[in-house]
């Protein structure tokens, strides 16, 4: 029998595995699986020159709404770089539809090509501002270019040589809004919330998140349909089993953001019905808006604190809360609130930060907090020139970390009001006694990281704690951290309620 595309990308044959998941679409254009797949072959494809193969793969990807742009726009990345004219000529450029497709959808997260695009954004600007006619594909790649500010929200440098105007768009925000901006306005005032926030951190949490919603993000990956509590009981053969009826899933969303992780889950797990709770009403409008946009009706947003869930007066049978209890002042409450509102047998899906995978950002927050640098978006903007021209060179490897790119990244990342960072020994004392069971961490969750599933921390630890076969006994996992450095990325892990 011949091999699906997915046991093929696990073996590492990714050309064949590519052929396949073609195979697949061109049957079924449809289908999640083989879409996931090809995308994240296509997240890794990496070219010395132009491939006109991969260029009409990653064209493709850029037509089907369903892709993963985020994913695909690091191989169209790399073919943008390998193919860009030695003459940089405007005109040739403006003729890419690739390099058209990637500014309008994907945020830029290279720095080779960052130089490039400020380049060609400062010809196009000196082109549209030469004559009042300029050629439309210069009009076309002035909006593209323009495109791609809205979405690192202005996070380039800004040129005060350009005046408001047609090409200013490429460099600032304009006066009059765009028009989903006023949607999430008067979607935010609609918002209900479960009590006033009045924890100081939260509030502080709160205004940053106001100002700056986490992620900004433009479109919604297809994925499979799943039966979450069936797959995570194949993953976590030593949970309990608990039967919760066959009535919608209810599932809470602690820390919603701007509503892609809860927007996913809506649309792909199956028979759900999703609560996202967050601080920041702007980020609660944003995931609104897309949820009307995507048709998804089986989500409400409520604007709450984490530590007022109870006033809820309701349980939920499933949680997931990614990035979110490191920003509260005491996570450990925060913890408690979620398990509090869980019922038995819940699964509760975690992600905090690692202590020794930030070390860089440690570092970053002190130089920063030096520097005095505000958390506007002059101080963001200056911050990257720091690092990007090597003014602060110890911090250059920020630039490989996928959250440096945006405003809302950046600000996430390096200037958060409030972050605490976890080992494995402090996932330990955050747990102990908290009512919730340890299963498991979870790696290469996700497409893009198929490649590395086999490998891995899991595949370290089964060689190492033989007779452990649930993998989850957390003394073993911190002895492993002790023994090999960067071993985690951060820590996703699940728990279950006792
Ligand atoms: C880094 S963002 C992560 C958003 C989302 N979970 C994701 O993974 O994209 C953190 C979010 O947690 C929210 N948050 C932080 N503390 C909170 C609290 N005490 N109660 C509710 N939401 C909180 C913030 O407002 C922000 O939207």
């Amino acid at each position: 029998m011949s091999m699906s595309g997915d046991e093929l990308f696990a073996a590492g044959r990714f050309d064949e595995a590519m052929a396949a998941y073609r195979r697949v679409l061109a049957q079924d254009p449809g289908n999640a699986e083989a879409r996931m797949g090809l995308d994240a072959i296509l997240e890794r494809a990496r070219t010395t020159q132009p491939n006109a193969g991969l260029r009409e793969l990653l064209l493709q990807a850029y037509a089907d709404e369903g892709a993963n742009w985020d994913a695909v726009g690091w191989g169209a990345a790399n073919q943008i770089v390998v193919g860009w004219p030695h003459d940089n000529d405007l005109l040739k450029l403006a003729a890419d539809p690739l390099l058209l497709e990637f500014l309008k959808k994907s945020l830029n997260r290279d720095a080779a090509l960052e130089r490039k695009l400020l380049a060609l954004r400062r010809a196009a600007a000196e082109a549209l501002l030469a004559t009042d006619a300029p050629p439309p594909e210069v009009v076309a790649l002035a909006e593209a270019l323009a495109e791609q500010a809205w979405l690192n929200e202005y996070v380039w440098p800004d040129d005060a040589t350009v005046p408001d105007g047609p090409a200013s768009a490429m460099f600032r925000p304009s006066a009059a809004p765009r028009a989903e901006v006023v949607e999430e306005r008067r979607l935010a005032s609609e918002i209900p919330e479960i009590a006033p926030i009045v924890d100081a951190v939260s509030q502080s949490v709160a205004a940053m998140y106001e100002a700056n919603p986490y992620p900004r993000w433009t479109h919604l990956a297809r994925r499979p349909m799943v039966d979450v509590r069936a797959a995570l009981m194949r993953d976590f053969p030593h949970a309990q089993t608990v039967d919760f009826g066959s009535g919608p899933l209810q599932v809470l969303m602690p820390g919603a953001g701007t509503g892609q992780h809860p927007l996913t889950v809506a649309s792909s797990y199956a028979n759900a019905q999703v609560t996202g709770v967050d601080l920041s009403r702007a980020s609660l409008a944003y995931g609104k808006r897309m949820a009307g946009r995507y048709g998804i009706d089986n989500i409400e947003f409520l604007r709450g604190d984490i530590l007022d869930l109870s006033k809820l007066g309701r349980t939920f049978d499933h949680a997931e809360c990614v990035g979110v209890l490191h920003h509260m002042a005491d996570p450990r409450a925060g913890l408690l609130a979620i398990v509090s509102v869980l019922r038995p047998g819940a699964f509760l899906r975690l992600g905090l930060y690692g202590e020794s995978a930030r070390s860089i950002v440690v570092k970053a927050r002190r130089d920063i907090e030096a520097a005095r640098l505000p958390s506007t978006l002059d101080g963001l903007r200056e911050f990257r020139r720091k690092v990007m021209t090597g003014e602060w060179r110890r911090l250059r490897a920020l630039t490989d970390w996928e959250d440096f790119w945006s405003a809302s990244l950046l600000r996430d990342l390096c200037f958060h009001v409030q972050e605490h960072r976890f080992t494995v020994s402090r996932v330990r004392s955050l747990l102990e006694g908290s009512g919730l069971k340890f299963l498991g961490f979870e790696f290469n969750v996700g497409a893009s990281q198929r490649a590395d599933a086999g490998a891995g921390p899991l595949a370290l630890y089964a060689s190492r704690f033989r007779n452990e076969p649930t993998l989850s006994d957390l003394a073993s996992w911190e002895q492993l951290e002790r023994e090999k450095s960067g071993l985690f990325p951060g820590y996703a892990f699940v728990c279950q309620k006792e």
